[in-house]
């Protein structure tokens, strides 16, 4: 941990008991009686823009962490990520409902621009001093619905370092009765869209072809391998849900270790992959001129590195310094490397060995917890099932009996 510059007290932070308090924890939900721990792991071997990172990851499935440095320590071959990232605007959505005239409402709504977006950056002047605030207003007709047609008004805000969801809502709430004078209707909801996607994050990596001559393969048919992979995910929604999965397993991770709200990550991947009216994979691969392989990734992604959870998990805190980044914009283009890399790890699993393989060792020490095994019992269970090549929890338990029998 000397790398990332942690305090003794950071460092016990990340081990047992320096977790979150049962005090902490009440102040942050209700009705609290205990607080859940999940595992936290450093992903290794990132390069991203010429500058190394380690990557705090908190999941509880085996082989991503350890696939995620493998696949970085591929990209790094090529030269690492290159990644940038949008100025950090979010959407508030407000519904106009019972509006006359919706097509020319729409219009006195986009004359009145400078007056809306001059009422909504009084709100908050500590925002606007930081550099953020109201950007933009669209108007968009609904022509029909369930209840008629309606307006969505959207006040574009640029959160800076915050997730941003408190920001712009109170920015939406605020605007409503001026949006209810010009328009002549009625606001209904007035809420954030977490399909933010102007706020959007972006990666892309080379992998030279000579790093995928595995399994006894010729570096082209290596990139062949993960070329077919990448292609059923896009012209497949079902193994594109599979595919897109994966690439949030790397980024959930980071998003939950860093305290950020990863329902509205998912929320945002899933509804960006579907934009076209078709699901679709959120990462690209093809043969580069040279002919390596190269990935790129483009998602929404709103996390902040102030506010909310991140500041108060104590945890989440030291996650971001391990990470070392500047700000928002930057722990998204972490984030989007990220999940470039897990797919990357996931396909060239899929392609090349099958997954079964690489998790089996892992999954069996699962499996021999789960069947009761502690202590030194739980890698002897483990190094059994996968002798045996049937990790089953049945198995494991008539296993540990057996070990246990012998020990007495
Ligand atoms: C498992 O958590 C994730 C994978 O299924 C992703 C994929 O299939 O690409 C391995």
């Amino acid at each position: 941990m000397e790398y990332a510059g942690l305090s003794h007290e950071e460092m016990a932070t990340l081990q047992s008991g320096g977790s979150l308090s049962i005090d902490q924890a009440d102040r942050m939900i209700e009705n609290v009686v205990g607080v859940y721990g999940l595992p936290l792991g450093i992903a290794t071997n990132f390069l991203l823009n010429g500058r190394d990172y380690l990557i705090p990851m908190v999941v509880e499935e085996p082989s991503v962490v350890a696939g995620l440095s493998y696949a970085a320590r591929l990209v790094r071959q090529g030269g690492g990520f290159q990644t940038s990232s949008d100025e950090p605007v979010m959407i508030g959505q407000m519904q106009v409902l019972d509006v006359p005239d919706p097509a020319a409402a729409r219009l006195r709504l986009l004359a009145a621009k400078e007056e809306l977006l001059t009422f909504a950056n009084q709100l908050d002047p500590i925002i606007v001093r930081l550099g953020g605030g109201a950007r933009d207003i669209q108007v968009r007709l609904m022509d029909d619905s369930p209840v008629g047609p309606m307006l969505v008004v959207h006040l574009l805000y640029d959160v800076r370092d915050a997730m941003g969801a408190n920001a712009v809502n109170t920015a939406a709430e605020a605007l409503s009765p001026l949006v209810e004078s010009l328009t002549g209707g009625r606001v209904g909801l007035r809420i954030l869209s977490n399909l933010a996607d102007h706020r959007l994050a972006r990666a892309q990596g080379v992998v030279p072809a000579e790093a995928l001559a595995l399994e006894g393969l010729t570096p082209q048919e290596g990139v062949q391998r993960l070329l077919e992979a990448y292609a059923f995910a896009a012209v497949d929604p079902y193994r594109a849900a599979t595919h897109n999965k994966g690439i949030m397993n790397g980024i959930d991770a980071v998003v939950i270790a860093t305290g950020n709200d990863w329902r509205a990550i998912e929320a945002g991947a899933h509804t960006y992959a579907a934009r076209s009216g078709t699901y679709r994979p959120l990462t690209a691969w093809e043969r580069n001129a040279n002919g390596d392989l190269v990935g790129s990734i483009e998602l929404p992604l709103a996390v902040g590195t102030v506010g909310g959870a991140t500041r108060v998990h104590p945890q989440a805190q030291v996650a971001l310094k391990i990470l070392g980044v500047s700000g928002a914009r930057e722990l998204a283009q972490v984030m989007a490397a990220v999940g470039l890399a897990q797919n990357l790890a996931a396909l060239r699993a899929l392609a090349m060995e099958g997954i079964q393989r690489g998790h089996m060792q892992l999954h069996a020490r699962q499996v021999a917890m789960a069947a009761g095994a502690s202590g030194d019992m739980v890698e002897r269970v483990a190094a059994r099932l996968v002798e045996e090549k049937v990790v089953r929890v049945d198995r494991a338990e008539a296993i540990l009996a057996e070990l246990r029998a012998q020990g007495s």
